[in-house]
């Protein structure tokens, strides 16, 4: 317990990159920046959910993702977001209160660790390399899915197009602004994936530099690689 409370009066939880970001957008909760907004409603879209649905947006942040996925899973559905930082948890938890949601939670967890109730029928890791390139997040993640349950990811990769390479640097320095244990950028961070979703999907975007990948669970796959290490 100690020891947790020095994390978080150090500021271990919170990545570099949002230590003053997070203050300063406090007063805004719906706050997300324009650019990424048709990203994002590409990657809801994908998830395919349906009223009702239970869905999971591991590494939620302050919640950008939330507005499409409640209109997508109704007032039947449930959202449940996993954040790490408690800093940003409570930037995610005031969009919550602003908009009203009632089934909307965020969980403040570690997604490599946390212990989830029931079963999901989406998985979202929006610009959340801590989860989608991470095994150790991705094997205690994936067996709270149905089978047959959508898995998305967006992020950042590297790019080997002429016209992206001139950006990987700056890739490879923003990755310096995460967690030491942050998995480093490369050409396909969703490689950890590869194994254990079904027809996984890629499509490349700015110059080569953005990603989103899309597919299917299938318990049987994952749990077989589980017990086979
Ligand atoms: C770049 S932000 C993206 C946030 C959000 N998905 C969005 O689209 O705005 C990545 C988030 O993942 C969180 N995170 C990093 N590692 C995590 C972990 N192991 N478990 C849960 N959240 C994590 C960070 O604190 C950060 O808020």
């Amino acid at each position: 317990m100690r020891e947790e409370l020095d994390k978080l009066e150090t500021n271990e939880l919170t990545p570099p990159y949002a230590r003053y970001l997070v203050h300063l957008l406090r007063p805004f909760p719906n706050f997300d920046p324009s650019f990424i907004k048709p990203l994002r409603q590409k990657a809801v879209q994908l998830l395919q959910l349906q009223s009702g649905d239970r869905v999971l947006d591991a590494g939620c942040g302050p919640g950008g993702s939330f507005p499409y996925l409640v209109d997508a899973v109704g007032p039947a559905g449930e959202v449940v977001g996993i954040e790490i930082s408690p800093e940003i948890a409570i930037n995610a938890r005031r969009r919550i209160d602003k908009n009203r949601w009632k089934n909307v939670q965020v969980i403040f967890a570690d997604a490599r660790t946390v212990e989830l109730r029931g079963r999901f029928d989406a998985l979202l890791m929006f610009a959340a390399a801590d989860i989608y390139a991470s095994s150790q997040a991705l094997a205690n993640l994936l067996p709270y899915l149905k089978d047959d349950a959508r898995v998305v990811a967006f992020g950042a990769k590297l790019s080997r197009r002429r016209s992206g390479k001139v950006l990987n640097p700056i890739l490879r320095l923003l990755w310096k602004l995460s967690f030491s244990s942050t998995p480093a950028v490369n050409y396909e961070p969703w490689a950890p994936l590869k194994d254990r979703i079904h027809e996984l999907q890629a499509q490349e975007y700015f110059f080569g530099c953005m990603f989103l990948v899309w597919g299917k669970m299938n318990l049987a796959e994952t749990l077989g690689f589980a017990a086979s290490g």
